[in-house]
């Protein structure tokens, strides 16, 4: 059983009075922004993959071209791409509350699932059980589902048909005796943002490890991992403004635990024990990229000098209270929009900025009539045919999906509900 003091979450951290994002300011970090081919498309695709910031690329830029080889030699270029791939580690743990070998990279999180899904499947005795739910991206359900086959009990914690929300009341029975959830920090076909915290002190006070999928919510502002009180935390890096990987926090008790899948001789070191195979330097190294755009927000704000969670708690607010300004004028248009049924919450506080849209025409088709506008939207069941199914809809049919993050402008915020009038 894990046992860990988790914060309380109801005691609220002192806040860091700071300015308000300026979206141009923002918006100047962002290559993309600056992008001749780009200037006349607006954007609400970023729950498929985010825009980089600008030091993400330029330290993928100077990884390869001043140091693309072996690190952690002596020599000077081998040296410092071994220390930039230190500092990502360090820096991002320092973000996000937890300590540097508590994080490890991979190729994507559907990868990192898998990988521990397979030290699970070492671990845990047929009869045991896990809980799983409908409401999961396919990443954090299927491959927990599969150890079905070496004798796991698999339980679902199955989603409200009608709101398609996640209900701790039901989860409580399907938690005795089981020793692993798996859930959603944030659907991203039903955008609501389940309250993390309390979730894992339920499964926390009946001895469950938690395995949170946190690729929704992550790009929405970097959480406070050891605050939200889970086992494990997974997020994808190209979503949050970075390269294309995925970043997995593995708490200590249970990452020493789990059996490790890694080169025998490489599982002392906590961060590369669900490692199997060698890390992609460059793109490891600059996901310190991520920590220098959250350090300069916070710096643009005003911040005073704090330690990194605190800096990070801080842009995460702010980039939430943008978020929910630029959110609430498209959930009220689409709710005047009868022939609409619009997925999760109306209330812009409650819900990442990833709206799922079902109409009388399949999600693709609405999508593809976007483009002719020049807005990037995407149609179809986003690899989460469960929730879809569980909420009563077909996903061969699918959603049209539009999501945007703090980045976004009013005026493509503007541009999106005009062109929607013409298409919907
Ligand atoms: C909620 C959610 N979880 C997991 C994934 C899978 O992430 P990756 O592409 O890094 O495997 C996605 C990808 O879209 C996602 O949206």
């Amino acid at each position: 059983m894990i046992t860990r003091a988790i914060v309380d979450p109801h005691k609220p951290r002192r806040p860091i009075p700071l300015k308000t994002l300026d979206p141009q300011f923002v918006r100047a970090l962002f290559p993309a922004f600056q992008e001749p081919s780009l200037a006349d498309q607006a954007f609400f695709e970023s729950a498929g993959g985010s825009y980089p910031c600008r030091f993400v690329t330029e330290r993928l830029e100077r990884f390869y071209r001043e140091r693309k080889v072996q690190p952690y030699w002596a020599f000077p270029a081998s040296r410092v791409g071994g220390d930039e791939m230190d500092e990502a580690r360090k820096r991002l743990s320092g973000m996000l509350g937890v300590e540097p070998d508590e994080v490890a990279f991979g190729p994507s999180t559907t990868q990192n699932v898998y990988v521990l899904a397979q030290a699970f499947r070492e671990w845990l005795e047929p009869g045991d059980a896990i809980v799983v739910t409908n409401q999961d991206h396919e990443a954090n359900t299927g491959a927990w589902r599969r150890l079905a086959q070496s004798g796991i009990e698999v339980r679902e914690w199955q989603i409200d048909p009608e709101t398609g929300q996640l209900n701790p009341e039901t989860l409580k029975p399907l938690l005795k005796g089981a020793r692993l959830l798996c859930f959603p920090h944030c659907s991203n076909v039903i955008g609501e943002i389940n309250d993390v915290a309390a979730i894992t002190r339920l499964a926390s006070a009946a001895g469950v490890a938690t395995c949170v999928d946190g690729v929704s919510y992550a790009p929405h502002g970097f959480p406070n991992v050891a605050d939200l009180g889970c086992d494990i935390y997974m997020f994808s890096a190209y979503k949050t403004y970075g390269p294309h990987q995925g970043i997995m926090v593995v708490r200590r008790d249970l990452g020493e635990m789990l059996p490790a899948q890694c080169h025998d001789f490489n599982k002392d070191a906590l961060y590369k024990r669900f490692t199997p195979a060698g890390d992609d330097h460059a793109q490891v190294a600059a996901c310190a990229g991520m920590a220098d755009y959250v350090d300069t927000l916070y710096a643009e704000m005003g911040g005073p000098q704090a330690p990194p969670a605190s800096r990070a708690a801080a842009v995460h607010d702010a980039m939430r209270a943008r978020e929910t300004e630029l959110l609430e004028p498209l959930l009220d248009f689409l709710a005047t929009k009868n022939s609409l049924r619009v997925i999760g919450p109306l209330d812009a506080r409650k819900r990442a900025p990833t709206v799922g849209i079902l109409a009388n025409r399949p999600g693709e088709d609405i999508a593809s009539d976007l483009a002719a506008h020049n807005i990037n939207a995407g149609g179809g069941d986003f690899y989460s045919p469960r929730p879809l199914k569980a909420i009563g809809i077909d996903p061969a049919h699918g959603l049209l999906r539009l999501s945007f993050t703090h980045y976004t402008s009013d005026a493509e915020l503007d541009r999106l509900i005009s062109a929607l009038d013409h298409v919907l």
